[in-house]
């Protein structure tokens, strides 16, 4: 199958382009690598991969890479609330206007899987997230990625899937996400201060998001036309729950502060049953996951150019 991944330069693109080649896929990514292009290095000796370097803005390099694939996953974005309030402008041209350039684009046999987020339940403080629960988005990031599962829901065949915070390592590594950070800050710092301790908050390993894009693609007759939460019940943990896991596994100290609040209101439980009544499930624990984080974190140098000791 010959599948366009839109931002598959990214953190989930990389992993996801990788495990498309090894079954078999023809795979264009189409990203304008604004982190960069490393993550892609080991692809380009299959001859089933090329990359079109380019802005998701542009309607005319973006009809020739649509044209003729069979499946669009579609990831590029502006990712998360802090690079969507810092890039506000940015983030709505991307996250939405070029949402809605890619589905015009689209003929009705072309399937999309869009990768959305559980931060557009928002606000749903206390409440079990089906994906019937109405979307409430706090953030900039939420209320674009709601308004772009709109137009793909209504104007194309499509699957929309949200995902919760992942995890895991990439080779375009992402330190941002909240499990990632924790653990980097354990092994280096050796101290971090949790605010909003008790607050509960879902997570999925970045190997499983990938193999639900893997589900989608095989399952696309049956799934279009309709959104699932992906990840599991068993991955709702909260931020103090994942400093005792981590401190499993690094010897460091966690300060649980009465201070601070997270803009991007998460507090819920999510439920993953629509998904798993057809057969999908996680894969990897958060004790894995951190395990994974630990030792690879430590593989990689990150330096600062300010010191002249930074070491783990
Ligand atoms: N990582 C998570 O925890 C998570 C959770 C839920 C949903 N998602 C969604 O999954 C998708 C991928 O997330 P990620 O973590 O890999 O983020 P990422 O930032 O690593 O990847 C986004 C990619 O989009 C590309 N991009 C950005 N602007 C572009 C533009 N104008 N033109 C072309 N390409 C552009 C970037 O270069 C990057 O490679 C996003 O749509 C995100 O909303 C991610």
């Amino acid at each position: 199958m010959k599948i366009l991944v839109t931002g598959g330069a990214g953190y989930i693109g990389c992993v996801l382009v990788q495990e498309l080649l090894n079954i078999g896929h023809e795979v264009i990514v189409y990203d304008n690598l604004r982190f960069g292009g490393i993550g892609l290095l080991g692809m380009f000796r299959y001859p089933k991969f090329s990359l079109l370097k380019a802005d998701i803005r542009d309607s005319v390099l973006l009809k020739k890479a649509v044209t003729k694939t069979d499946v669009v996953v579609h990831l590029a974005s502006i990712v998360g609330y802090p690079a969507c309030k810092k890039e506000a402008q940015l983030a709505t041209e991307v996250n939405v206007e070029a949402t809605r350039l890619l589905v015009n684009m689209l003929a009705k046999e072309q399937f999309v899987l869009f990768g959305s987020t559980c931060s557009n339940y928002g606000a749903a403080v206390d409440v079990i997230c089906t994906e019937e629960e109405p979307l409430n988005p706090v953030s900039l990031y939420g209320k674009t990625k709601t308004e772009a599962e709109k137009i793909i829901m209504n104007d194309c065949t499509a699957t929309t899937y949200r995902f919760p915070t992942a995890f895991g390592l990439s080779p375009r590594l992402r330190l941002d996400l909240l499990i990632n950070h924790f653990v980097y800050k354990a092994l280096t710092d050796k101290y971090i201060v949790v605010y909003e301790s008790h607050f509960l908050r879902s997570f999925i390993h970045v190997y499983d998001i990938v193999r639900s894009f893997v589900f989608g693609i095989e399952n696309r007759d049956s799934m279009a036309g309709e959104v699932y939460n992906v990840g599991d019940e068993s991955m709702n943990f909260s931020k103090k729950r994942i400093c005792e896991l981590i401190a499993k596994e690094i010897n460091y100290y966690y300060y649980l502060a009465e201070i601070g609040k997270d803009i991007d209101v998460r507090n819920y439980f999510v439920s993953y049953n629509k998904i798993k009544a057809l057969g999908y499930h996680t894969t990897i624990d958060m004790e894995i996951g951190i395990k994974e984080l630990t030792s690879g974190i430590q593989a990689i140098k990150i330096v600062n150019p300010y010191s002249n000791a930074d070491e783990f």
